[in-house]
Formats: C-alpha cells, sequence, structure tokens
C-alpha cells in the first residue's frame, strides 16, 4: 500500500465510524421524495364537507373512500381551485397561487424521524387574508400533522378532523376559538400531534413549534422535536424535522412498521389561521408500505 492509498483507507474507516454513530440528518440526495401538492382549501371545514347538499363527496366518505382517492389522479389534484377562489367559498380573498407542490422526503433510525419538505413559497396572499400583525412576523410556516390511532376516519379525512366552521377566522366564528377534534382525549389517541417551523422575518429563522389538537391546539408540551431547521433560497425553502420517536405530551409514539396518516399545512405570504395551504390525507410508513415511505 502507498502513502495515498494507506490515507485513502484511514480515512474511508474514519467516515464508516462517523455514519455508523453520528445521529445526523440522512443523506438526502439519496432518500426518494414525492411531491403533494397543497392547496388554499377556502372555507371547506368538515362540516361542509358532511353536509351532502355542499359535498357530494359525503356519501364517498361514509363508505369510507379518502379524499385523496377521490380528488387525487396521477399525483395532480383533481379540485375545482376556481371554485375555491369564489366568493362563495372564500368571502375574505384568495391567493393568487391556489396550489403548489411540497416535496416531501422521510427517513428514520432508531432515535428519530427526520422529514424532509421542499417548496418554492408564494406570496400572492389576497390583501385581506388575514396575516400576522405581531413581531416577529414570520414569511412562511411549515407544519406536519400526524394522527393519532383513534382520530375518526384518520386515514380518509387527513387534517379534517380538525378544520371545523366555528374556529377563529372562519366567517362569523369566535376570534378566540382554536382548531380542535371533536370529542378529543389525548390518552386515548383521538388528537392529533404535530409540529411546525417558523420562518422569522427574512425566511431563515428557526422558531419551532412542538404541539398537539385535542380539545384546543396546544402549542407547546411536545418533547419530541428536536430540532426544526429551515432555509430560504430565493423564494425556495428547505425544511427539515427531526423529531425523537416519542417524546412527551401529546406526542405519537412512534415505531418501525407503522403507518401515520398525515397532512401537511404551509402558511405562505406571512398568512395565519385558516389561510394556509394545505394538503389532502396521506400516511407515512416507518419502513411500511405507505403514500411516503421512511427509509432507514
Ligand atoms: C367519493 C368522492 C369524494 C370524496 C371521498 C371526497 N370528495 Fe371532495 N368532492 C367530490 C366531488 C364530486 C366534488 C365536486 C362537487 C361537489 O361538491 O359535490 C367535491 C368537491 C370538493 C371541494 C370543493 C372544490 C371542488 O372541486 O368542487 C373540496 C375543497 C373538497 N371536495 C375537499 C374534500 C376533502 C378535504 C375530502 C376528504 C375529507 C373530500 N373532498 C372527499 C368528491 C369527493
Amino acid at each position: 500500500m502507498n502513502k495515498s492509498t494507506a490515507s485513502l483507507a484511514v480515512l474511508g474507516a474514519a467516515l464508516a465510524v462517523c455514519t455508523q454513530f453520528a445521529h445526523a440528518a440522512p443523506d438526502w440526495s439519496k432518500v426518494p421524495k414525492r411531491d403533494i401538492h397543497v392547496f388554499f382549501p377556502g372555507v371547506t371545514p368538515i362540516e361542509w364537507l358532511m353536509n351532502k347538499s355542499e359535498h357530494s363527496g359525503r356519501s364517498g366518505l361514509n363508505k369510507g373512500e379518502s379524499c385523496a382517492g377521490c380528488h387525487e389522479e396521477k399525483g395532480a389534484l383533481s379540485l375545482d381551485l376556481k371554485r375555491l377562489a369564489g366568493k362563495e367559498l372564500e368571502p375574505v380573498g384568495a391567493p393568487k397561487t391556489m396550489s403548489f407542490p411540497v416535496g416531501v422526503q422521510a427517513a428514520y433510525d432508531k432515535e428519530n424521524l427526520y422529514v424532509r419538505l421542499t417548496f418554492k413559497s408564494p406570496s400572492d396572499a389576497a390583501a385581506k387574508a388575514d396575516k400576522e400583525d405581531k413581531a416577529p412576523m414570520h414569511e412562511v410556516k411549515a407544519a406536519i400533522m400526524l394522527a393519532g390511532p383513534k382520530v375518526a376516519q384518520a386515514s380518509q379525512v387527513g387534517c379534517w378532523a380538525t378544520c371545523h366552521n366555528d374556529v377563529r377566522s372562519m366567517p362569523g366564528a369566535d376570534p378566540k376559538k382554536k382548531k380542535y377534534v371533536a370529542n378529543a382525549s389525548v390518552a386515548d389517541g383521538n388528537y392529533y400531534d404535530y409540529f411546525q417551523w417558523k420562518s422569522g422575518e427574512g425566511g431563515n429563522g428557526a422558531t419551532q413549534v412542538d404541539g398537539h389538537v385535542a380539545g384546543e391546539r396546544v402549542n407547546k408540551g411536545g418533547q419530541a422535536l428536536v430540532k426544526a431547521e429551515g432555509e430560504n433560497k430565493g423564494g425556495v425553502y428547505t425544511v427539515t424535522f427531526t423529531r425523537k420517536l416519542s417524546g412527551g405530551e401529546g406526542d405519537l409514539a412512534l415505531a418501525e412498521g407503522q403507518v401515520i396518516p398525515f397532512g401537511v399545512a404551509i402558511h405562505a405570504d406571512k398568512t395565519v389561521h385558516r389561510f394556509h395551504h394545505v394538503s389532502l390525507g396521506y400516511t407515512l410508513g416507518l419502513g411500511a408500505a405507505a403514500d411516503i415511505k421512511a427509509s432507514k
């Protein structure tokens, strides 16, 4: 062995040690990415979806069909976005960009789940949409909600079990009422776990929230979220969550082989409350077949 191959061998051994012991984020270039399209939902809470005269999908939901089953075709959304931007379903104001793709990747190891979101965040929200008015102003927020095992129709309805017509920023609703799950119970698993990254003013900040949505939205208590990191490169955001498989209050305990229903929500252009872009419901599998299969 000459000198340079010997040093290469040493380097190789050092690298092998590093990859073995470091619980660092995975090599994202090797993790499959799937585009999930988020859209601006207007005023379409679960009560609207379950009203037969408003939404003909209701009978399908009662028969066990999922939102994505009816509203996604070959990876693209099949929704009437013009209708969602119209006065009937959006009395305040819709953004110009009604839908955009979010690249979703996931991986896990013995300790953590890693989720990475990549998206170009639009900045054309309606002037009248609720925007953040107090410091710090967040340009963009990205959240993932994981449905607990006892949420009714969790694998069908995505985050809609938390979205009600009497929640703040819905027309005529109490401005203090936060999103909630009906008959929620954290102990029984009828709630959503969620984590969120907030960009700060310039878009490169790193405020994180580890909360849950049960009888109401609680922005604290979670101990699973190790870190939420994000960067803004010319409007393209890359947000990475590192979440322990289990944690504290409101943190779902995750394990290999599990399939968890989840949804994604992006608040673009400083919007708050219901003025977000959301995904339909998808599933995340920890080494198990799912819409997004987290690789080990
Ligand atoms: C069985 C099929 C079916 C299922 C399941 C279903 N929908 Fe629909 N949905 C429809 C149809 C058909 C329309 C269009 C006309 C109407 O409202 O009846 C519609 C309309 C909508 C609209 C208004 C925009 C448009 O395209 O008209 C939204 C928003 C929507 N659905 C969201 C959802 C969500 C969220 C879920 C899951 C909680 C869901 N739907 C489940 C069939 C379905």
